[in-house]
């Protein structure tokens, strides 16, 4: 069996003001009555895989239990860390939660962040993952690019591994290069999104984390060792978490493993990160709005309106995004729309 590991600490800051550090982007239903880490976790349902492991910010425990709930799922195990430290750090201590059970049992680490139409195909590329994985592999899921996007990272497509269907090596893992390397490497061809997406076995990883980061892998070692667990959580405490280094696995791991391999994905995928992203997937009229909730538009186009409780009323204007909340409004250009974490910012240092 496989074990379906979700992470969900990020705070969505692009996504304000809907997503907020309280309620997070991935907890909101953003794009199906559903929340984007429900829809995760419904992925990966059925007998191929054990209940999830949830790795998440304790302040987000309870929206996450019941989130759970509703769709379910009874027997998740949520690890929480007091404050967040990055994908690195939450990999590792997933990876050394299997491996109390047992070091061979195979992880699917999920962000909570990403849209993925064909479920199918994705189960049948995970099982194919898995296999590899088995022989001492890490697997990521490569998504061909469509433009010079500088959130992501890069893989270098090398050699098709013989036996396997979709599976390549990879020549080098570049994690969120700058505009102008990104347009090389979409132009070259050889090129793929990381989708976000690994698969591994917990001894692999640990053993990858020993060689390159090894004071991350010591000091999550002692959190969980010392974590405490009740009936719903198992919590990890503040003062072994403050000494963990605040990295993403793909700097940490993917950048410098030489046991990385990719699969061609055929597969729609996106990571909703901005209200740009999420107006691309949406549904839209004909002259490309997507308006949603109590919204009024005259002589617009291919914009984003959302509002869900007063009237929202927008004349005259092309390609913006107004949303909304209750306290708060945001109007913005929607191609400029990935700067609205410096509005954030903003906000946080006024406070
Ligand atoms: N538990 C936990 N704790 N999860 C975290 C934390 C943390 O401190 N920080 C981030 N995460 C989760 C996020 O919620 C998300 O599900 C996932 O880890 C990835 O983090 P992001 O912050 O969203 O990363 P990114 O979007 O900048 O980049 C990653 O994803 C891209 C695709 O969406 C990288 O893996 C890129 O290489 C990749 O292309
Ligand atoms: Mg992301």
């Amino acid at each position: 069996k496989i074990v379906p590991v979700i992470l969900s600490g990020g705070t969505g800051s692009r996504l304000w003001p809907v997503s907020r550090a309280s309620f997070p982007k991935q907890l909101w239903p953003l794009l199906s009555e559903n929340s984007m880490l429900q829809d995760t976790a419904l992925r990966a349902i059925g007998s191929l895989f054990t209940d999830p492991i949830i790795v998440c910010n304790n302040d987000h425990r309870f929206l996450i239990a019941e989130q759970l709930r509703e769709i379910g799922i009874e027997k998740a195990r949520i690890l929480l860390e007091p404050i967040g430290k990055n994908s690195a750090p939450a990999i590792a201590a997933a990876s050394l939660l299997v491996e109390e059970e047992n070091p061979h049992y195979i992880l699917w680490v999920m962000a909570a962040d990403a849209v993925v139409q064909e479920t199918e195909r994705l189960i049948q590329l995970v099982e194919e993952a898995a296999s590899l994985a088995k022989q001492g592999n890490i697997i990521t899921f490569g998504i061909q690019p469509t433009r010079p996007e500088t959130g992501y990272g890069y893989i270098q497509k090398g050699d098709k591994v013989s036996d396997a269907q979709h599976a390549f090596s990879v020549k080098a893992f570049t994690e969120k290069p700058d505009f102008q390397r990104a347009s090389q490497m979409v132009e070259s061809g050889q090129y793929l999104w990381n989708s976000g997406m690994f698969v591994f076995s917990a001894q692999t990883m640990l053993q990858e984390m020993g060689k390159y980061t090894p004071e991350l892998l010591s000091s999550i070692q002692t959190a969980i060792q010392q974590r405490k667990t009740d009936l719903f959580f198992e919590r990890i405490q503040l003062e072994d978490f403050e000494k963990v280094p605040d990295i993403s696995i793909d700097y940490a791991i993917a950048e410098k493993t030489e046991k990385m391999l990719v699969i061609a994905a055929d597969l729609t995928w996106s990571d909703i990160g901005s209200w740009d992203g999420l107006w691309d997937i949406s549904a839209k009229d004909e002259v490309g709005n997507v308006a949603i909730g109590n919204v009024v538009l005259e002589n617009t186009q291919n914009s984003y309106i959302r509002s869900d409780d007063m009237v929202a009323a927008v004349n005259g204007l092309e390609n913006i995004v107004v949303v909304v909340t209750k306290d708060a409004v945001l109007v913005t250009d929607r191609r400029k729309s990935q700067d609205v974490k410096r509005i954030v910012e903003k906000l946080i240092l006024a406070n």
